[in-house]
């Protein structure tokens, strides 16, 4: 008796799984379909770190192409309403220029939506806490999350199968032999090439000074040598300890002051902390980039701030008393006054890439 009931358990638990009953067959053969994929040389500017990626996952021109439908392509979402991009679009720096992202249900998230630019360089963790190690394991997580995309792999699939367009890309980016081999780890590979080809193209301003093919302005040279900290006779205002290399970002995750906290407890949102279960991880978020920064406000993992000059006004002030602060964040040692503030934001607006945003590669294909 026991025996029986517990086979009829397994049975049961084989029988529930979704995964593993599709709502329909779709039998399609694509073997008249060419299969040669082309690797894909990025061309990203030489002072950049190396490009890593995974050996199982390597860039093609023919699985860029996949990712860059699927990332704009509504059939992602439940009731077919949004995508990716909605969240994440280019005029945007792909983020989408909200304090909290709104998902299909119209539930905003707790969190900022997050730039993607040169996301293939970020080695120490996504996401503001670093919850996620890679960009394949983060591409499953939006389709189901309920403030997200809010739909389930299960119906995804299906749709995806019967479109005869992506029958024959997912064939050609990765040699499926029939349509029912498409599945949710292949639709999250294509995602992670498309946006590990989302990199700077070394036009804007900055790389062009870097390159000696531009000069900046004098409030520019300002503003650079502040934030570098290059020039004796002006104040240093700390930003390169953090926001340092090609990238702006150490990819560290630091505390910089944003709410104020007397004890690890008093954290609302805990950060880095809540995913290393180390309190004095708490309250820290990823230095993000500022590349095209100013795009992409408001600002913070909260979006709290509307501008830069705001942005400016909490770095000067040193931030709230907050256990954990960088001791890079007091008011002490960032001392500026209206015209460096100016100074560094005119600097910040030289990282923006007008070329990486209207490249047709990375924009809507539909
Ligand atoms: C409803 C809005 C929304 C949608 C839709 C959405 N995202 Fe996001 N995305 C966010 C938010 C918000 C964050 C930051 C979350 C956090 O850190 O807690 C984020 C973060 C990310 C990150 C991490 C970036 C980094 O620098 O670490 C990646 C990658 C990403 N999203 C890719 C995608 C992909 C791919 C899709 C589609 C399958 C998608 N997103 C759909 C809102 C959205
Ligand atoms: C102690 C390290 C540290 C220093 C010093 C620092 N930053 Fe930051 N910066 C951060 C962190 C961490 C964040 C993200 C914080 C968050 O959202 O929780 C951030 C966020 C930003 C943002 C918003 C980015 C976005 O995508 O929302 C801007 C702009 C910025 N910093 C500019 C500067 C400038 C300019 C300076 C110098 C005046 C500076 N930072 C100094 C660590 C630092």
């Amino acid at each position: 008796m026991i025996r029986a009931t517990i086979i009829l358990f397994f049975f049961l638990l084989l029988s529930c799984d979704p995964e593993e009953t599709p709502m329909e067959r779709i039998d399609i053969d694509l073997t008249h379909i060419p299969y040669k994929p082309d690797t894909l040389q990025l061309d990203v500017p030489d002072y950049f770190p190396i490009f890593e990626q995974p050996e199982d996952n390597i860039l093609t021109t023919e699985g860029a192409r996949l990712g860059q439908h699927l990332f704009y392509d509504n059939i992602l979402s439940r009731d077919s309403l949004m995508s990716c991009s909605t969240c994440h679009f280019p005029e945007g720096s792909f983020t989408d220029n909200k304090a909290f992202s709104e998902g299909v249900d119209g539930i905003e998230g707790p969190r900022s939506a997050m730039s993607l630019v040169n996301i293939g360089f970020f080695y120490r963790g996504l996401f503001w806490d670093g919850r996620i190690n890679t960009l394949e394991e983060q591409a499953l997580l939006p389709i189901e999350d309920p403030i997200e995309l809010h739909t389930t792999w299960i119906e995804v699939i299906p749709k995806i199968q019967r479109i005869p367009a992506y029958q024959e890309m997912y064939r050609e980016a990765f040699g499926i032999t029939n349509a029912n081999q498409i599945t949710k780890e292949l639709t999250a590979k294509a995602l992670a090439q498309f946006q590990r080809t989302i990199v700077s193209s070394g036009e804007s301003k900055y790389d062009k000074v870097q390159a000696g093919r531009a000069i900046f302005t004098p409030q520019e040279q300002m503003g650079f040598d502040i934030f570098f900290d290059t020039e004796i006779d002006l104040p240093d205002g700390q930003c390169a300890h953090c926001h340092d290399g090609p990238l702006l970002t150490t990819n560290e995750y630091l505390n910089n002051g944003l709410d104020e906290a007397a004890y690890w407890d008093d954290f609302i949102d805990t950060g880095h902390g809540g995913i290393t279960g180390n309190q004095f991880d708490k309250g820290k978020f990823r230095v993000p980039t500022l590349r095209n920064i100013e795009f992409s406000a408001p600002y913070m993992h909260d979006g709290r701030f509307e501008t830069l000059e705001e942005v400016m006004e909490h770095y000067v002030s040193g931030g709230e008393m907050s256990i954990g602060k960088s001791p890079f964040m007091d008011p002490d040692s960032i001392v500026l006054n209206q015209t460096h503030m100016e100074a560094v934001i005119a600097f910040m607006k030289t990282l923006s890439d007008p070329v990486m945003m209207e490249n047709p590669n990375l924009s809507n294909p539909h």
